[in-house]
Formats: C-alpha cells, structure tokens, sequence
C-alpha cells in the first residue's frame, strides 16, 4: 500500500450503523480516496447505488479508480457538501456519511502546506472555494489574526502569536509551513511547541476551508434528505466539530 493512502476510520462500524437497506441509496459526503465508500458498497446487493461527494478532485481521482469494480452501481460529484440539497433535488436517501476534516493524502502531499512536517507553500486549500492562507497571515490585522487562532484552534497563546505573526511580516511576507511553524516556536517560549503549532495550522486550515459553517449546513440539509428510517453517520475529529455534530444530534431528539 502507497505510505501516502488515507486509511478510512471505524470501517466496521460505520458500515454497521449506516447501513440497514441493502437494496437501499447511500451518499458518502466526502468519499476522499474511497475507502469508506468501498465498503459501504460491499455491505449491499447489487441494487445498491452510491452518491460519492468531495471538494478535493485528486482524492475523488482516487476513489473512481478504487471504486470502479462496482461500475454504475456509484457515482461522483466534485463539489460542496453543503450543496447536498443541489446534488440530491427529489432524491431521498437512506444513509449519509461525513467522515469530516483531512485525509492523510491531502496531510501527506508536499504542495499543499497542511502539514506543519513538511516545508510547503501555505495553500491549505481542499478545494476551490478555499480563502488565501497567506493573504490572511499578510493583510490581516492582528485582532482578526489572534480572534481566528483562537476561535478555531483553542490556542490559549493566540494574541501573542498573532503580534509575532505582524512582527514578522514586516520583514518579509510569511508563505511556508515552515516559517509559519517556527514563528509559534518563538511565540510559546519554553515546553514542547507542537500542541500549539498544531493547533494554530487546524485554525487556519479551518478558516480557509470553512469548515465549521460548511458542516452546520450540512447537518441541517442532510437530515431532510433521508427517506423515513435514513440515517446519517459522522465521524469528527477535534471538539470544535464534535461539539457542533453533539449539538445538533441532540436538538434533532428533542424534535
Ligand atoms: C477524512 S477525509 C475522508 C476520507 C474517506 N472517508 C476515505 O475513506 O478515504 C475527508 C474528506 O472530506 C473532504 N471535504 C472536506 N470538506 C468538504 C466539503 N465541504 N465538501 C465535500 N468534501 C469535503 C476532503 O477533501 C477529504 O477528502
């Protein structure tokens, strides 16, 4: 296996709680590289049919050249999840997945400057909506700049890398992960900075992507497109989006 593949989370148990019509019509809302999807698709009969959705062209690249064994049985859109009410129209399905942030193909690839491991350009963009990482670190005001640090990051030091973040920039412009990166390291003083390097990259990453108002449309659409007895999965990855998915889930009980 490529050191590069993305490997899908809690297979078994996605595919358990999702899946309960095996004839049925199911949408994996960010197919990423397909792995989730393949096993959606094995999980049914024939009549089975599969709507795979992602911002991302290369990873739906991928996922077509994965999922091809299962011929029409699938099919692709490059777009928004949040435009699930464009792509479904009177179609009602019976299981939505959104496996939500990164894949580690996006992670891993050198160009995209997601990683704070490797030194790229920081694009951070997962699809073509994406606002400009470096024009926000180089125009923005240091309010603005510490208000995104800590809102999406949770990062306690956010007002002084913020000021570092203005310092700096005077200099020169502020374009790589690793410029970037070690600007939190001189921010943060002593201890172990990778927690606060971290946590600034999800900030801007979600920023660029924006990820959090992306997701509180989805949740609201997806819903209204299950058939009687749909269900929708999601699998969250840090507490900004647990705590949204929590939410809503719950709000959806009280009815
Ligand atoms: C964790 S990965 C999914 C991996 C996938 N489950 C698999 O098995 O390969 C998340 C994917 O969601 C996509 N994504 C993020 N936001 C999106 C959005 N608003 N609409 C569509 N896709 C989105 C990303 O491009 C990425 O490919």
């Amino acid at each position: 296996m490529d050191s590069k593949e993305h490997i899908p989370v809690l297979v078994d148990k996605v595919v358990e709680l999702l899946v309960n019509e095996p004839r049925g019509f199911y949408v994996d809302a960010t197919a990423g590289t397909g792995g989730h999807s393949e096993a959606i698709l094995g999980a049914g009969t024939d009549k089975m049919r599969l709507l795979c959705i992602d911002c991302d062209s290369m990873a739906l690249e991928k996922a077509r050249v994965r999922l091809k064994p299962f011929g029409e049985r699938v099919t692709f859109i490059h777009g928004y999840y949040n435009d699930i009410d464009r792509y479904l129209a009177d179609r009602r399905a019976d299981g939505i997945l959104a496996d939500l942030g990164l894949s580690s193909l996006q992670l891993a690839d050198e160009k995209r400057g997601f990683s704070y491991m490797v030194d790229a350009r920081l694009d951070m963009s997962m699809g073509e909506r994406a606002r400009s990482v470096i024009e926000l670190l180089n125009r923005a005001g240091e309010r603005e700049l510490a208000e995104i640090i800590k809102r999406y990051g949770e990062e306690r030091r956010a007002r002084r890398i913020a000021k570092n973040i203005v310092k700096e920039r005077k200099g020169r412009p502020i374009e790589t992960t690793f410029e970037l990166r070690s600007i939190v390291e001189r921010s943060i003083g002593g201890g172990n900075p990778i927690p606060s390097i971290s946590r600034v990259f999800q900030a801007l990453r979600i920023w660029a992507n924006g990820e959090l108002d992306n997701l509180n449309e989805f949740l609201r659409k997806a819903v209204e497109y299950l058939n009687p007895g749909g269900r929708l999965a999601v699998l969250s990855y840090h507490s900004l989006e647990d705590r949204m998915v929590k939410r809503f889930f719950k709000d959806e009980q009280k009815g």
